[in-house]
């Protein structure tokens, strides 16, 4: 191991420019347009990782994007990992915020900036790059590794279950590794034993059958715009609770212990409100701002369009409006049945002038995962040898829809070991990674696989 760790820092900025070639490649998965592209950075990726001696690896194409899969064998008596990550990426929009064009990937201020450099190019790469150093210092990496790759992370994950399904046999593993969450803060490790599920749905509202002129209708002819605006604010009580029947009931609620550990973490919501520009947080009634943001569910309108939205003013009573709606849910939320209840809800209280169409756009169910494996402790020493301090337990608000595909389809935990932070900026202009947090994911991951190999 430790010929591999010094393996890793010597060949560090070769890895960056490595990465940098990899980030260069606008694997959009959302817009069809870079279809193309995403096609490229998953053959980027079979290429270096035959290039390491990884058998069988191929881009297995699916009804969307590519699933890039590899295995390295050391013995058949080790423990197997199987590796997931991600290589498409969020759309780089809106583009002039960018300072340095997001798929001209640089480094500045020791970090790189480019789409995708955090999430999760350049968190799956550190695991490319474990293996390439243990197989370039001795030969084989302490435990069996497999890899799976998706390309459609970031618009739903569509075609991975299924795969999955097909493959278990292939994919068999004892736990899966992921690196594609956050530091608990700079410095702070944490392992991430929770991640929020998803309903997303898009409601778009119809009333009259064509635009109208606002002066020859408006006042009698009920507006879609002026509707979903009510409808929307309405989805929330003032004590920020979420007006949906039914929408909590399934909620488990957070035990006295369980808030006693969040309490416990060294989270200044205050600072985090103003690093966003933001004097405050805003909380469900009873619950913390971390609690809020990690462990209760949530409604966010993500988007919302209708009638005119050119370059100055069109007196227009519009024919539709749209919004696009994204609810966080928790254990043991079921992502449809939530956004039948949200279908409910539209359709209860629109008023009969309007026509209600609710399309689901996706799902994740929420997952817990338990503390207590041996991974889980080869993964807690790993982080506490790098960072000098043991590692916190926390959730994450954000999904990563594969985690629960992986427990019901194989029965596999995963170890979510992320090395991102909140201000990286993910899905935002000027998405960066810190090379510093580079190197300590790649050396965490070489002494994880050393630690997790001799455990069992
Ligand atoms: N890597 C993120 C998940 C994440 C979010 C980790 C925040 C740490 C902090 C992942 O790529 C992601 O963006 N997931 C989507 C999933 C959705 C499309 C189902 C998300 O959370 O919005
Ligand atoms: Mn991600
Ligand atoms: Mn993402």
């Amino acid at each position: 191991m430790l010929q591999a760790l010094d393996y890793a820092r010597r060949h560090q900025d070769r890895f960056l420019e490595e990465l940098v070639a990899l980030l260069g490649i606008p694997s959009v998965s959302t817009d069809s347009a870079y279809a193309e592209e995403v096609a490229r950075a998953a053959a980027w990726l079979v290429d270096h990782l035959r290039g390491l001696g990884a058998t069988g690896a191929h881009a297995a194409p699916t009804g969307g994007h590519p699933i890039v899969v590899a295995a390295h064998q050391a013995a058949p008596a080790r423990p197997t990992i199987l590796v997931y990550g991600h290589y498409d990426v969020q759309p780089a929009d809106p583009l002039e915020l960018w300072i340095s064009p997001p798929f001209k990937p640089v480094i500045r201020d020791g970090a790189i900036y480019a789409r995708g450099a955090c999430d999760d190019k350049g968190q799956l790469f550190m695991w490319v790059k474990a293996l390439e150093a243990y197989v370039k210092t001795g030969g084989l990496p302490p435990v069996n590794m497999k890899f799976i790759f998706e390309g459609e992370e970031e618009c739903g994950s569509t075609h991975l279950p299924p795969y999955i399904q097909a493959h278990t046999d292939a994919l068999a593993a004892d736990v899966v590794c992921i690196s594609d969450t956050a530091l608990f803060a700079p410095g702070v490790p944490s392992i991430t034993c929770g991640l929020r599920g998803m309903s997303y749905v898009e409601v778009t509202l119809t009333g009259p059958n064509r635009d109208l002129h606002s002066g020859v209708y408006g006042g009698a002819i009920e507006n879609p715009i002026n509707v979903l605006g009510q409808l929307i604010g309405g989805l929330h009580d003032a004590d920020h609770r979420i007006t949906i029947p039914g929408f909590y009931d399934d909620v488990r609620p957070l035990t006295a212990a369980e808030r006693a550990e969040f309490a416990a973490l060294p989270f200044d919501a205050a600072a985090w409100a103003a690093e966003v520009g933001v004097g405050h947080t805003r909380t469900e009634a009873g619950f913390t701002p971390l609690e809020g943001a990690t462990a209760r569910p949530t409604l966010d309108c993500n988007g919302i369009w209708g009638g005119y939205m050119g370059e100055g003013a069109k007196t227009v009573l519009p024919s539709t409006a749209s919004a696009k709606i994204s609810m966080r849910l928790v254990p043991d939320q079921d992502p449809q049945d939530i956004a039948q209840k949200t279908r409910a809800y539209f359709e209860a209280h629109a008023p009969p002038t309007m026509h209600v169409r609710l399309e689901e756009i996706h799902g994740a169910v929420p997952v817990l995962v338990s503390t207590e494996s041996p991974a889980m402790a080869a993964a807690a020493h790993a982080l506490e040898d790098v960072y000098g301090q043991r590692p916190f337990f926390t959730r994450i608000g954000g999904s990563i829809p594969v985690v629960a595909d992986f427990k019901r389809l194989m029965g596999l935990d995963s170890v979510l070991m992320g090395f991102g932070l909140d201000t990286d900026a993910i899905h935002s202009p000027n998405e960066h990674f810190g090379i510093d947090r580079f190197r300590q994911g790649v050396e965490s991951i070489i002494r994880f696989l050393a630690a997790y190999g001799s455990s069992s």
